[in-house]
């Protein structure tokens, strides 16, 4: 088997910016109450004519110009989305597309906010059995396409964006243990009920607001906790590593008192934890996809460091990787 790792990653985040006082004209909230229940300040939220294929384009196109490749190299794209720019062909196809990235397989994977790390573990099995050379995976999502806007519970939850990652053969180091879990018997906890097979799109469902994203915040929340916590257990304990082994962790961002519960249940300082919910709000598969590119981008990953990724979703899924540098 091959090892595997990331040699190049991108994002791109939409300009128009929503600030909590924004949503304190909208509904009935406040700055106050978003920041001190989640750590949002503000979101990104893309423009009408931004499709999640056209964040994905631009976050594989940095991530790219990182790996220094080109298109036609990539032999697998990954899209990880749950706002997918339609429901046939996947987004992936478009992706390819763009990027001249002829010879690429491309799929897309629904694992919600646990997409980019189910994607990246599908990647590199590709690539650590010889079937595919270079793989690029984004976590690309238009979560306000599916946010309900008169809804408060959700609205000032969910941002925008997109965050890529090439993956390759590595020397030394790379992906060296994952894993993934899911629960489908809490599959309603968190859901977009109409618009698929089950409940097609009716004028009742467009009047009962069933085509955006519902959820028992309260409930979630401290299933998230476990979800985080049982799911860095495991993977550290495959990696053979300890807490204290880790030098940054790259958690979902869905509300920062979930991130430092289970940091302070690991062991984990607010040091080791890498956090971009304060201006991007929960970006479903691209926020661990997006913190990742910033983390590097800042100089806060160095060559050598151990990278803990840890993230859950809708479904309920949840998954897990260490990643030496
Ligand atoms: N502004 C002001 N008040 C709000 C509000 C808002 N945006 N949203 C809810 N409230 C109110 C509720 O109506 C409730 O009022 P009540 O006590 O009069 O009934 C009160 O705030 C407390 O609600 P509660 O749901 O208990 O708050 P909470 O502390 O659990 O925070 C969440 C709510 C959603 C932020 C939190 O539960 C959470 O983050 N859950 C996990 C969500 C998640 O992880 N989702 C993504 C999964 S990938």
């Amino acid at each position: 088997m091959k090892k595997v790792g990331i040699i190049g990653v991108g994002e791109y985040l939409p300009k128009k910016v929503l600030t909590n006082a924004d949503l304190e004209k909208m509904v009935d909230t406040s700055d106050e109450w978003i920041t001190t229940r989640t750590g949002i300040k503000e979101r990104h939220l893309a423009a009408k004519d931004e499709a999640a294929s056209d964040l994905a384009i631009k976050a594989g196109q940095s991530a790219l110009e990182d790996a220094k490749l080109k298109g036609e190299d990539l032999d697998l794209i990954i899209i990880a989305t749950i706002s997918p720019d339609m429901q046939t062909p996947a987004t992936a196809c478009i992706v390819q597309n763009a990027l001249g990235a002829k010879k690429a397989i491309c799929f897309d994977i629904s694992a919600a906010c646990a997409g980019f790390v189910y994607a990246l573990t599908v990647a590199q099995q590709f690539i650590a059995r010889g079937s595919c050379k270079n793989a690029l995976v984004i976590g690309t999502e238009i979560l306000s396409s599916i946010t309900d806007w008169k809804d408060r519970n959700t609205c000032v939850l969910f941002g925008d964006g997109a965050g890529a990652a090439i993956l390759s053969e590595v020397k030394s180091g790379g992906i060296i243990a994952s894993y993934l879990g899911g629960n489908g018997s809490i599959y309603d906890i968190l859901m977009v009920p109409a618009g698929g097979s089950k409940m097609p799109v009716s004028q009742e469902t467009l009047d009962k607001r069933l085509h955006f994203l519902t959820m028992r915040g309260n409930e979630l929340f401290k299933i998230a906790v476990k979800a985080m916590h049982d799911a860095a257990c495991v993977v550290l304990e495959r990696a053979g590593l300890k807490a204290e082994d880790v030098d940054l962790v790259i958690p979902h961002q869905a509300n920062v008192r979930i991130i430092m519960a289970v940091a302070k249940k690991l062991g984990f300082t607010e040091d080791k934890i890498y956090l971009n919910i304060e201006k991007c709000g929960n970006m479903s598969s691209a926020s661990t996809a997006t913190a990742l590119c910033e983390a590097v981008k800042e100089g806060k990953i160095k060559k050598g460091d151990i990278v803990l990724l840890d993230a859950f979703g809708a479904g309920l899924v949840w998954g897990a990787c260490v990643i030496k540098w």
